[in-house]
């Protein structure tokens, strides 16, 4: 069944949150709006580091803060990027380890919206960018 959510709601917030971004070194803004199943939004921007290493995504500020306040179960995040003061040319796709860190607390309904703007996005599930992947149900 679908998750029941209003996704131009959420693709507005996760543009919204690119204006919290930290973003001196690539000038990259990503923003992520992560609905919880309780029906709250955490939103989050890009923490880039001077020691490139340490930057931390857009959707992992998201995820690290509603984990922090002890929320565990997420019916989606939404997620836009683009250059600095510009609207998203392109959708911005999760790297390979916040889709990971995704991985640790997606259900089955989870879903993934990348968003140019509030009218023009696209949904995803967990298992469409992340296939096969490790999760905890393999270690326990
Ligand atoms: N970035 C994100 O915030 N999320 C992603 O999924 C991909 C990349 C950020 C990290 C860095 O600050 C900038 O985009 C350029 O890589």
């Amino acid at each position: 069944m679908e998750a029941e959510f209003d996704r131009a709601d959420l693709a507005r917030a996760a543009l919204e949150a690119r204006q919290m971004a930290y973003t001196p070194y690539s000038h990259y803004t990503v923003g992520a709006a992560l609905l919880t199943a309780e029906g709250e939004i955490y939103q989050g921007g890009n923490i880039e580091n001077a020691s490139y290493g340490a930057t931390n995504c857009a959707e992992r500020t998201a995820i690290f803060k509603a984990v922090s306040e002890g929320r565990r179960r997420f019916s989606a995040i939404a997620i836009a990027g683009g250059m600095e003061g510009q609207n998203p040319v392109d959708y911005a796709y999760p790297c390979g380890i916040c889709r990971q860190v995704m991985k640790e607390f997606a259900g089955e309904d989870f879903r993934i919206i990348v968003a140019k703007s509030a009218a023009d996005y696209k949904v995803y599930t967990l298992e469409e960018l992340l296939p096969h992947g490790f999760g905890g149900s393999s270690i326990r």
